[in-house]
């Protein structure tokens, strides 16, 4: 047993903000209650939580895990870790893996690494087509039934209309919902950032909004030909954010997550440095200010990292020959205080909604700190002060553009299944 003593908990699922001990039984959380008025069992493990807050724990859904196939840039253990450093309980891994996650031997492989070798719940999302080829639909029947939680081609779009239909229309018989990587690849063809003043200034190519913005606009139409639930991954323009604002008024169950480097930085911070390359690109001023409302007022879902590790060799190149990525886990949080708590812009119950259970309604769960729940927690500080240094960095990789960013928050704990998996 796991007593969390003296903290305050913030539930979004029940709006609780209140000094509460939460006790852990193993897997469940067994009591909440009154700080002091917890029947805890003689010889159950204090967590001494004063001053910090407790969360239902973060869930992230968009990583790349690189295993199998590019260990040299992460592994199961090592992207794992460092999620547990960030604060994440649990973390969907895309199936751009080599071999793709686009069958059920590949997706037990990876439940069984993660098994061995994660310090995080491990949920991974399978491919929809064949090799993400955007040629034939994946076995996602049979991936379902090995774990996965969700199917997608990240990395790159459904390839066609087409198949986006039969994917969403075989989904929604499963009850698995299809995560876009919204991208006309037309329109982003040989573009490493956003097109306008600074793609212009620097003399790299760049790609519209629009290149977003349109297959948003081709997936939110399937959605309602096809009554899927389809969650945009990744979103950065203005027009996608006022599309699936429109698909949530139509009552389409249509979702969208937002990454921190894309409410924090802007094209006008890109430099040459490889570090600041990641698809989609760092949007313009105003995309910025409508993903901003968008995530104060309830349009998005969740806060997604999509970290992306790339090692050295391949990333520390000149910036058109760089591969699109940056890292997330260890930054995510802090960002978050950083850019929308601290600024005033969003609350902490809301931030915490977007990053446990925001995150869990997208992929049809529940999280909530009651007896019954999962003993999944993530205790933080919304005001310890510290700075990031990548070379300390759990991940294999080093390629964040916030190194040596001055942070004010972080998290101090991190609990799955009722061990604390993390601890600053
Ligand atoms: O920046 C990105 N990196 N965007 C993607 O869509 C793929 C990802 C990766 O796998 O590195
Ligand atoms: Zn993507």
């Amino acid at each position: 047993m796991l007593l969390v003593r003296n903290g305050r908990v913030i539930d979004p699922a029940s709006k609780t903000d209140a000094a509460l001990d939460v006790l852990l039984d193993g897997e469940k959380i067994k009591e909440v209650a009154l700080t002091g008025k917890t029947r805890t069992a003689p010889g159950a493990e204090v967590f001494d939580a004063k001053g910090l807050i407790v969360a239902p724990g973060f869930i992230d859904l968009h990583a790349h895990l690189r295993e199998p196939g590019q260990e040299s840039s992460e592994t199961i253990e090592t992207g794992t870790r460092a999620a547990a450093h960030g604060g994440f309980t649990a973390v969907c891994c895309m199936p751009n893996t080599k071999p793709v996650n686009d069958n059920a031997s590949v997706t037990r492989f990876i439940l069984d690494r993660a098994k061995a070798t994660g310090s995080v719940r491990v949920w991974p999302i399978g491919a929809a087509s064949l090799g993400s080829k955007g040629e034939a639909i994946s076995e996602i029947a049979g991936m379902k039934e090995a774990g996965i939680v969700a199917v997608s081609d990240d990395g790159k779009p459904i390839a066609t209309a087409k198949l986006a239909r039969q994917v969403m229309d075989y989904c929604r018989s499963l009850d698995l919902p299809v995560i876009e990587h919204a991208e006309d690849v037309s329109l982003a063809a040989g573009a490493v950032m956003r097109e306008g003043v600074s793609s212009t200034r620097l003399g790299l190519r760049g790609m519209p909004a629009a290149a977003e913005s349109v297959c948003v606009g081709r997936d939110v139409q399937l959605a309602e030909l096809t009554g899927a639930r389809v969650h945009i991954a990744h979103l950065s323009a203005k027009a996608s954010i006022e599309q699936v604002r429109w698909a949530k008024s139509r009552g389409l169950r249509v979702t969208c997550e937002v990454t921190p480097h894309h409410f924090t930085l802007i094209d006008e911070d890109v430099t040459y440095d490889s570090r600041f390359k990641m698809n989609p690109p760092l949007a313009a001023r105003e995309d910025r200010v409508a993903l901003l409302e968008g995530l104060a007022d309830g349009t998005v879902d969740a806060i997604a990292t999509d970290h992306a590790p790339h090692e050295p060799a391949l990333k520390d190149v000149e910036f058109d020959r760089a591969p699109f990525g940056v890292l997330g886990f260890e930054t995510a949080l802090a960002l978050a205080l950083e850019q929308l708590v601290h600024s005033g812009k969003l609350s902490l119950m809301r931030m915490i909604e977007l990053f446990a259970t925001g995150p869990a309604r997208v992929l049809g769960m529940e999280r909530q700190i009651a007896a019954g729940q999962a003993a999944d927690l993530t205790v933080f500080s919304a005001d310890h002060a510290w700075t990031y240094r990548v070379e300390e960095s759990s991940s294999k990789s080093r390629n964040s553009p916030f190194d040596g960013r001055k942070f004010k928050g972080r998290p101090i704990a991190t609990i799955v299944d009722g061990q604390v998996v993390y601890k600053n």
